[in-house]
């Protein structure tokens, strides 16, 4: 990676007897970057990962079962006899999401790219489909549906898929150019995006387990709630920025503010991952596919 070996470059200004003090924090700064955003990929992989089995054995499970009531079994609204454009949508968005997750954080491995550019552009290709399914989906029950929240829970949701959508089509647009720094850059802003479906339940079920079910409403019409509505990938973009400006040399503080931010959420995520397996995702799976 020739941006990370920059890091080590000694600034402009120093003396020969600086230099090599400048270059160990330089080099120092390039690890923690390279190791807290693998230890933040790999936690997040792991993690959306069992919530992409999950949405697959749960409303994949009960589609093949023909018992589709059965999603409104954890979000009321969801599955409705008299609405086939909006169950299709949410019901494609589903596996769209699924896919997703499960294959997202492979495009980010650079060492798949290296090895088979092959394999990151047929992986790119379905990635990037399922980002529009799910998008587009998500999208049409929004407005032939609308969310359980109301006007609010709408305008959060629908900014989400337009931004997953615009994210994608820039990702291709750019490869297509080749022009790999910002295709690379919209990859990381698309992905960013599609861990915020999972980083919803993960920060209801935090918030839930330090303060109840204060500022939520069964309709999800509570402070908390219409702050969800958007918190769940707009701090999640702001970490992608950060990220991608680090890596384009933006200097010594934002290198370290990035590995403590990066650190602190994979703090976060390892917590709520191990609540939301144990709890939800882990038995639904294990009753599927074990
Ligand atoms: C990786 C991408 C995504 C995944 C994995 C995903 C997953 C899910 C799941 C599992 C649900 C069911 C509720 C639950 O179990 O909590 C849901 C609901 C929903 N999703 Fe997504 N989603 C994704 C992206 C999107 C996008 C881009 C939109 C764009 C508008 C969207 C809109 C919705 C809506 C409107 C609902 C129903 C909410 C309601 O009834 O109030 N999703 N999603």
């Amino acid at each position: 990676m020739a941006e990370d070996s920059d890091a080590a470059a000694p600034q402009s200004g120093s003396t020969p007897a600086e230099e090599p003090a400048q270059n160990l924090a330089g080099g120092l700064r390039a690890t923690g970057l390279r190791v807290s955003a693998i230890a933040l990929v790999g936690v997040t992989w792991l993690s959306a990962g069992l919530f992409g089995l999950y949405i697959l054995a749960y409303y994949g499970g009960t589609a093949s079962d023909g018992a589709l009531e059965r999603w409104n079994d954890t979000l009321q609204g969801l599955y409705e006899a008299n609405a086939p454009l909006a169950t299709l949508g949410i019901g494609s968005h589903f596996l769209g999401g699924g896919v997703l997750l499960l294959l997202g954080p492979i495009q980010l491995i650079p060492w798949v790219r290296e090895r088979s550019i092959a394999v990151h552009r047929w992986l790119g290709r379905l990635f990037v489909t399922a980002a529009a399914i799910a998008a587009v989906g998500g999208l049409t029950f929004t407005l032939l549906s609308g969310t359980i929240g109301g006007a609010v829970m709408d305008a959060g949701f629908g900014l989400y898929g337009s931004l997953m959508l615009l994210t994608a089509v820039q990702t291709v647009r750019y490869a297509r150019a080749r022009q790999f720094d910002a295709h690379r850059a919209w990859g990381i802003r698309l992905f960013a995006l599609v861990v915020g479906s999972w980083l919803y339940r993960i920060e209801y079920g935090l918030w839930f387990s330090a303060f109840g079910e204060a500022g939520h409403t069964d309709s999800f019409n509570g402070a908390f709630d219409y702050f969800m509505a958007f918190a769940f990938y707009l701090p999640n973009l702001a970490v992608a920025e950060l990220f991608i400006r680090a890596r384009r040399r933006a200097g010594p503080l934002t290198e370290v503010l990035a590995i403590g931010v990066l650190s602190a959420t994979t703090a976060l995520l390892v917590v709520g991952t191990y609540f939301f397996t144990r709890e939800f995702w882990g038995p639904e799976i294990a009753r599927r596919f074990l």
